[in-house]
């Protein structure tokens, strides 16, 4: 397991509709069924001509729907009792054709039927031509979709099964999982919260080619913002440049230097409830950055660095009683005297909780997949956990700060720092 286990013994209806991107549905089922879903695949007649029935029944363990009235054997409540037992309802790829059906309201085959009937939140991933994307009729019928509150993911421009690209390619089955994550995760214990992540390293330029950087990955702000996500949040990812930038549910605001960060903290803060700073922020930045290249010379070259604002503690200045910020958390990148480090930056920056990482291990921290750390609360508790994905360290750390802004609430305490984790 290496995050929260939203989808295990879920209730997963996953229409299929006839488009070529059916094959990558095939995907999509694989990874329902290993996150621990139980999955009910129904068919229309043109689905059956891409893929066929028995590829999803060999996946899934359960008959393939493709008839209407095969579902009459199933005794009393036949052909809505799928969609009444759902807990979500995909359908993937939607062509323009299904799409047109949901939004008159059709139930002409098992699958509009059980749309139909469905009290769970559906998630269409349309996937067409451009044109029939595009298309006024298509506009009309997304638009109505829309304000019932059906979810549509996609499409994505690319290339289409025509040969041709543009707008109309099916989002990949990841996204789609994470969607249904998203949505999944919707009531959970951070429902209604704001959560505040920053992410990644910040960039200071020297010249218009080089700049002052860090090692950070990003990997952590991000695990930590799915996993907020996961657990009901509304969450605003503050990140400076990385590689893997995918993070549906996820409000993103890219910056690149410690000042843009910095800004972009402040200005988000009002709306939080919980700030988690995860990224490297640089200490220091060059006094200016040449606007021209700096040429080389035979002369040794120095740069004057000054001071960046520390963000941790500007945040803890501005906090006042009409603030809704209710915790935050910090990280303590250190290479010895892990914990009284830690310890120190979580008294001076005024933090709830802080999570000392030793960077200075080759198997975690920085760049690489894995994290060893220590969650440090206020009130004098320590967690240590042993080495984790950074996915799973990511559930611990959201898993302490819900519980902690659980007993904060009940107690309906303000002073900060007066409960541990659970
Ligand atoms: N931090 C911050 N603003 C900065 C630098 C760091 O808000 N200008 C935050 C980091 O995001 C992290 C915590 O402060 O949550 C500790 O960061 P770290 O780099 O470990 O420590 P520093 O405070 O920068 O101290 P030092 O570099 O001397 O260890």
């Amino acid at each position: 397991m290496d995050e929260i286990q939203l989808l295990k013994n879920k209730n997963v209806v996953l229409g299929v509709t006839g488009g070529i991107a059916a094959y990558k549905v095939v995907d999509l089922t694989s990874r329902l069924v290993k996150a621990g879903a139980l999955v009910d695949v129904i068919m229309t007649e043109a689905a059956t001509r891409f893929v066929g029935p028995i590829t999803f029944q060999a996946l899934t363990h359960r008959p393939v729907v493709t008839e209407m009235f095969s579902m009459y054997q199933e005794t009393k409540i036949g052909h809505v009792s799928l969609g009444q037992r759902a807990d979500i309802m995909i359908i993937a790829p939607t062509t323009a054709n299904t799409l047109a059906k949901l939004a008159g309201g059709f139930a002409d085959n098992m699958l509009t039927t059980t749309a139909l009937a469905c009290r769970a939140p559906v998630l269409l991933a349309p996937a067409m031509e451009t044109g029939m994307w595009q298309n006024a009729a298509t506009r009309a019928n997304v638009d109505v979709l829309r304000q019932r509150g059906m979810i549509l993911i996609g499409p994505e421009e690319g290339r289409l099964a025509s040969g041709g690209s543009g707008a109309g390619r099916m989002i990949e089955p990841p996204q789609i999982l994470e969607a249904c994550r998203w949505l999944l995760g919707r009531k959970g214990p951070l429902a209604g919260r704001r959560v505040i992540v920053t992410a990644g390293g910040t960039r200071e330029s020297l010249d218009p080619v080089r700049f002052i950087g860090n090692r950070s990955s990003g990997k952590m702000g991000f695990a930590l913002a799915l996993a907020a996500r996961d657990r009901g949040a509304q969450v605003i990812l503050i990140h400076g440049p990385v590689q893997t930038s995918t993070a549906y549910g996820v409000k993103k605001v890219p910056v690149q230097t410690a000042d843009q960060m910095h800004a972009a903290v402040l200005e988000s803060m009002g709306q939080g409830d919980i700030l988690i700073m995860a990224a490297a922020v640089a200490d220091y930045r060059p006094a200016s950055s040449a606007r021209q290249k700096i040429k080389k010379s035979q002369d040794s070259l120095s740069i004057e660095l000054v001071r960046t604002a520390d963000i941790l503690q500007a945040v803890a200045s501005r906090r006042n009683a009409d603030s809704r910020l209710q915790l935050t958390v910090g990280f303590a990148a250190e290479t010895e005297d892990l914990l009284k480090n830690a310890r120190k930056k979580l008294a001076e920056k005024k933090l709830d909780l802080i999570v000392a990482n030793d960077i200075s291990a080759t198997d975690s921290g920085f760049a690489v997949d894995n994290n060893r750390v220590t969650i440090l609360d206020a009130d004098g508790q320590d967690i240590a956990l042993p080495l984790l994905s950074k996915r799973e360290v990511a559930e611990k750390i959201m898993d302490c700060v819900a519980a902690k802004l659980k007993k904060m609430n009940r107690k309906n305490a303000k002073p900060v720092g007066t409960s541990g984790c659970e």
